[in-house]
């Protein structure tokens, strides 16, 4: 079994010197060194973009020699490529769109083509070099349609996804044209990791509203597999961090530092030059702290990091101007001979001089109007050490929910930078210390290495939990020994639930009615002399009879009120009126949810939201059990939650009565039980061990067998009845 990173970058940059020679330099970033420090067997490949366009084929072939050796396997892009899917539908589109930049998303369809034009360029890559049985890990979201790729052409291998990014909200989300094809496409993996619980809740809701499929708190259920989603934030190397400023390298830098910087308070931010790391915000924060402050001129600086990023998108080039304008202007007016209030580096920094200035830094200010995680704040922290500073931290950063003891602040108020800054310049020591200790204790268990060994052996506990699962899954195998009992035996009894398990779910109940095929199925069983036959249905015993009457087969009506036997009906419970109380509470909750009605039945009322918002649908829910669980519980009556209804019955009764006088009166040689609602697992309870238990749909621990579909019941049926047509 092998590991396969598949990211838009490879952890590796190649460039060409001024000599035009092509050069490799190792990026030691936060992914790279947690998946270095993986204790694993496992082989370890990265599959990635090498960061530049390489066009001479003589060149492609020795940088893949040359990085075969450390299994780096590089994707190579075009020009328009890396134009239109780069900087594109990645960094135009979908950047600004996961960060709440509405207005700066750019639709442009030659994007989203070459975005899906390169997500197969990767798939087909790494399609080359795995095989089943692999395990792979898609990073970020320049390649979310890369799970459905690989699983559609490779279904047995493990796929994790992690988003680097902030999930949005659904309504943000929906605005996106190619909505529904991005989130099919990480719905290809096994497992997706975000930063933080509300990114993750963001993601199942569209998954939800913009899909329509069902989920259970972190299962998203699919035609055939479960999809996990989880929140994992992401560490540091910790010790990495930590360390540096020990070293003699670091000692020296920090000398220097004191020599330019004197005793003067330091204020330090780092970041890409990126319009969602709140920079001019900051900046401006700064400027009024300076003008509300003159007792700290010349007493505070601030040291502003900005690394060079995504410069041939027009966003980032003019938010460049932008900052050089407004860093100048305030340098401009309070600068003196001796103190520059912002001195700004518009370029990478060493890892020695990035952690010096870390560790001596006496504030930490990162200001980001959102940001998936943000990694500075934790390296500040880390590089610390013992050395009094604060943090202030943007509440927009996934890191503020593991950070609380940092200075929380909204990057979007300017006072509130201000203010900040005083509060951390006043504040003292002893409790900078206080703080520092708590965070880095929190960063220091979490770091990047426990980040990564924990995402990949969740991987592994959900492959072994799939095998499970699919060990349930009515095979060709499972099939053959079923049908040999059937087969073999004298005296069967056959019992059918009829919606979600004979027919399939209609958003309008009556469109249920049976298919020719089916009524067909349900005569074949019903004429074996060798089979009792029992359809067990939630519906009145009125539609019961009107649609299977002709056929003249025992039925159970209103899961267990009212039964059909030798052609006669019997109740099990007198109906009598409903009490008003209980209408009324379901009226008011049907008036207010739009797509839910209520049925009343002889024995039973049913509160249905099939075609309810999924949001409204859980707390609507919700809210009625509560209401309905005083007057229910006063007059003896049961609420069951079925699929998409909420049904309130008398408790004498349940689908599992009838088959109770059933089986206390005979012997029956094979039993088959099929149905795929909590209402079924009432018959499944009561059965033999030796009956044969087929759950459709979700799987359940009562059912021995599970059939995912509900379009593959009747198949499964037909091959039981010689005589059954199948047509519709
Ligand atoms: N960084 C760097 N050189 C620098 C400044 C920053 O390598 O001169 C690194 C920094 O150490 C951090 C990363 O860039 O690991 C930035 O990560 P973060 O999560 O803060 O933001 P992102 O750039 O991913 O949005
Ligand atoms: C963020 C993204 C990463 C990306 C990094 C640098 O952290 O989540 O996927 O690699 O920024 O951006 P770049 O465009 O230079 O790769």
């Amino acid at each position: 079994m092998k590991l396969f990173i598949i990211s838009n970058r490879l952890p590796i940059n190649i460039f060409r010197d001024k000599k035009g020679t092509i050069q490799f330099q190792k990026s030691a970033g936060g992914l790279a060194t947690g998946l270095n420090s993986l204790r694993t067997k496992m082989e370890k490949h990265w599959i990635g973009w090498p960061g530049m366009n390489v066009d001479n084929n003589k060149e492609k072939n020795s940088i893949i020699q040359k990085l075969e050796s450390q299994n780096y396997h590089p994707v190579f892009l075009s020009t328009k490529q890396i134009n239109y899917y780069y900087e594109g539908y990645s960094n135009s589109t979908l950047w600004p769109l996961l960060h709440y930049f509405y207005s700066f998303v750019e639709y442009n369809n030659r994007y989203w083509e070459t975005y899906k034009e390169v997500n197969n360029l990767f798939a087909s890559n790494t399609l080359k070099l795995i095989k089943p049985g692999d395990i792979v890990w898609v990073q970020d979201y320049q390649l979310m349609l890369v799970p459905k790729l690989l699983r559609d052409k490779m279904p047995d291998i493990s796929i994790a996804y992690f988003h680097h990014v902030p999930f949005p909200s659904y309504e943000m989300f929906r605005v996106l044209p190619e909505r529904a094809e991005l989130l099919e496409g990480l719905l290809g993996s096994d497992l997706i990791g975000f930063h933080t619980y509300d990114y993750m809740r963001h993601f199942i809701s569209a998954v939800e509203r913009v899909l329509h499929y069902k989920s259970n708190l972190d299962q998203i259920t699919l035609a055939k597999r479960k999809v996990y989603v989880n929140a994992f934030p992401m560490g540091i190397n910790y010790k990495k961090y930590n360390d540096a400023p020990k070293t003699a390298i670091a000692k020296k830098i920090n000398k220097e530092l004191c020599q330019n910087y004197g005793k003067r308070k330091l204020i330090l931010s780092v970041d890409r030059l990126d319009y969602s790391k709140g920079i001019i915000h900051r900046i401006k924060g700064f400027a009024q702290f300076l003008k509300h402050h003159p007792e700290y001129h010349d007493k505070v600086s601030m040291i502003m990091v900005t690394v060079p990023s995504r410069d041939k998108v027009i966003r980032y080039a003019q938010l460049k101007k932008q900052i050089d304008e407004s860093i100048s202007s305030i340098n401009g007016v309070y600068s003196t001979i001796n103190w520059t209030p912002i001195h700004y580096f518009y370029h990478s920094l060493p890892f020695e001089e990035l952690t010096a200035l870390y560790h001596r830094a006496d504030i930490g200010l990162i200001t980001p109007l959102r940001d998936g995680m943000n990694l500075v704040s934790k390296e500040y922290l880390a590089a610390k050490r013992d050395n009094p500073g604060v943090l202030i931290l943007s509440e927009m950063a996934g890191a503020a929910i593991e950070l609380s003891e940092a200075i929380i602040i909204n990057p979007n108020d300017i006072n509130q930078i201000e203010e900040s800054i005083v509060q951390a310049l006043q504040m003292p020591e002893e409790e900078q210390l206080r703080r520092l200790h708590e965070m880095q204790k929190i960063i220091k268990k979490h770091d990047v290495k426990q980040w990564a060994s924990t995402i990949i052996k969740e991987l592994m506990n959900i492959n072994k939990l799939n095998k499970h699962i699919n060990e349930k899954i009515i095979n060709a195998k499972i099939i053959s020994e079923i049908k040999k009992a059937y087969k073999k035996a004298d005296h069967r009894l056959i019992l059918f639930d009829y919606d979600g398990t004979l027919s399939a779910f209609y958003n309008k109940p009556e469109d249920a009615y049976p298919r020719k095929k089916i009524l067909d199925l349900l005569k074949a069983f019903n004429e074996d002399k060798r089979n009792e036959l029992l359809l067990s249905s939630g519906r009145d015993r009125k539609n019961l009879e009107e649609w299977f009457g002709p056929l003249q087969i025992d039925m159970e009506a209103e899961h267990g009120a009212a039964y059909k036997k030798n052609n006669v009906w019997h109740e099990r419970v007198i109906n009598g009126t409903w009490d008003k109380e209980i209408i009324d509470i379901l009226q008011t909750y049907a008036d207010k949810t739009p797509g839910s009605h209520i049925e009343k039945k002889e024995t039973a009322l049913v509160w249905h939201y099939r075609c309810v918002d999924s949001w409204l649908a859980t707390l609507r829910e919700q809210q009625l059990i509560n209401a309905l669980i005083s007057p229910c519980s006063r007059l003896g009556l049961q609420i069951m939650r079925g699929n998409k209804i909420i049904e309130i019955k008398s408790s004498l009764y349940s689908k599992s009565s009838g088959i109770k006088e059933l089986i206390a009166d005979s012997t029956y040689d094979f039993i088959l039980c099929i149905g795929d609602d909590v209402t079924d697992e009432d018959m499944f309870r009561v059965l033999p061990s030796t009956a044969i238990t087929i759950k459709v749909g979700d799987q359940s621990d009562l059912a021995k067998f599970n059939i995912p579909l509900q379009e593959d019941v009747s198949p499964f049926l037909t091959q039981f009845i010689t005589t059954a047509e199948g047509n519709d």
